[in-house]
């Protein structure tokens, strides 16, 4: 790995501490428990049904210097940082949209009072808001919130579920709140929470790893393919969506989706393209810890071209709308190791792709991010 390249993490989380005690202050599920006989130590119970007593939790979960900590020692200038799942899902409106206000702001304060890069003048901390997204919001709070993210100027987006407001994000509903995104340009960065099929086809207990290697990319590429399908990207063809998890299963799958569509005319007629064209109007963080995997997804996103009537709003060079992330604080290293081997896969698997060149592996550990978010070198 180069020493001297910039490196933009896209996904990586925060429980910012008015969120973390709002967790704490709960008695069901999403919250954070003392763990039994140990007083520094807490567990995070975000998912149905969590495995083996929650995930142990601590300092990295909240405090920006920890944060600051494991950029410098991954070499990670800059971080464009979201609260973390569940988010707001578990409020009743009048209390999520409140909360919502003050994380942003919260949010914006964490990312302008943070220290420069050593020696530059390089900002280091951008940040995704959040919306209320919860049944009963009124369609103006959800817009005074777009705007209040689009005025606060950290904030280059928004981390947003996949339930939107209790329909999907296929709830024609949402429609003012997409036109307003996309207005205010800013990226929603769509991340899972809930995963798909935990319990079906087996019974044995594999702790965390088929809900977070499964079910989160699956419930992530429903939750897109419902969006593409509604005709969204069409109605909002200057909407910026960055998929968690470099999109989970959509690109491997967006032939057949293709396919299918073809064969249905109920939804072949909402569309104005063939499914693999949004395939490239789309952004992935690079979250997928192989090469192969990655060049996939890049030539995937690559072939959009061939589907695009004039040439335009897609990229033939598909790894240009993919961008390093890491996922911290979650999947910490079990043992003592200086580095994280969440994060150097991932280094490691964009170093790997044999199809890329030395400006390609650039843009997606720090160049595209530039762009997308329009970040100050
Ligand atoms: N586990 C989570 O709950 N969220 C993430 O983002 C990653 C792992
Ligand atoms: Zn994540």
């Amino acid at each position: 790995m180069a020493a001297r390249r910039l490196i933009v993490d896209v996904h990586t989380h925060v429980y910012l501490p008015r969120y973390a005690n709002l967790l704490r202050s709960r008695t069901s599920v999403p919250r954070i428990v003392s763990a039994a006989n140990n007083e520094d130590s807490e567990r995070l119970l975000i998912l149905d049904h969590e495995p083996s007593g929650g995930r142990p939790v601590g300092a990295q979960y909240w405090q920006r210097d920890e944060k600051l900590k494991f950029m410098d020692m991954h070499g990670i200038s800059m971080s464009i940082v979201s609260s973390a799942n569940p988010w707001l899902d578990f409020l009743p409106a009048s209390e999520a949209s409140k909360i919502a206000l003050e994380l942003n702001q919260d949010l914006e304060d964490y990312c302008e009072t943070s220290p420069n890069l050593n020696g530059t003048r390089l900002q280091r901390l951008y940040g995704f808001g959040l919306l209320p997204l919860v049944p009963e919001i009124t369609t103006s709070t959800l817009l005074e919130t777009v705007q209040q993210i689009s005025q606060l100027p950290h904030l280059k987006g928004l981390i947003m579920g996949t339930k939107g407001v209790g329909k999907g994000l296929d709830d024609p509903a949402l429609d003012p709140v997409w036109a307003a995104i996309e207005r205010a340009k800013l990226t929603v960065f769509l991340h899972p929470h809930y995963g798909v099929g935990g319990n079906p086809w087996g019974e044995v207990e594999n702790g965390h790893v088929l809900p977070l290697a499964l079910g989160f990319p699956f419930e992530t590429t429903i939750a897109i393919t419902r969006l593409i399908l509604s005709g969204a990207l069409d109605r909002f063809p200057s909407l910026r969506i960055l998929l968690a998890h470099s999109g989970g299963a959509l690109p491997q799958l967006s032939s057949r989706l293709a396919s299918c569509i073809h064969h249905d005319p109920l939804v072949a007629s909402r569309l104005n393209h063939d499914a693999r064209y949004y395939i490239g109007r789309l952004y992935y963080d690079a979250v997928a810890y192989g090469s192969e995997e990655l060049e996939f997804v890049s030539s995937a996103i690559g072939r959009a071209i061939n589907y695009s009537p004039d040439g335009k709003s897609a990229v033939d060079i598909g790894s240009r709308r993919m961008m390093f992330g890491t996922d911290h604080p979650f999947f910490p290293p079990l043992s003592a190791t200086e580095k994280w081997p969440s994060v150097t896969e991932n280094l490691d698997a964009i170093e790997g792709v044999q199809t890329w060149s030395d400006g390609e592996k650039d843009g997606v550990l720090g160049g595209n991010a530039l762009t997308l978010f329009d970040l100050q070198e």
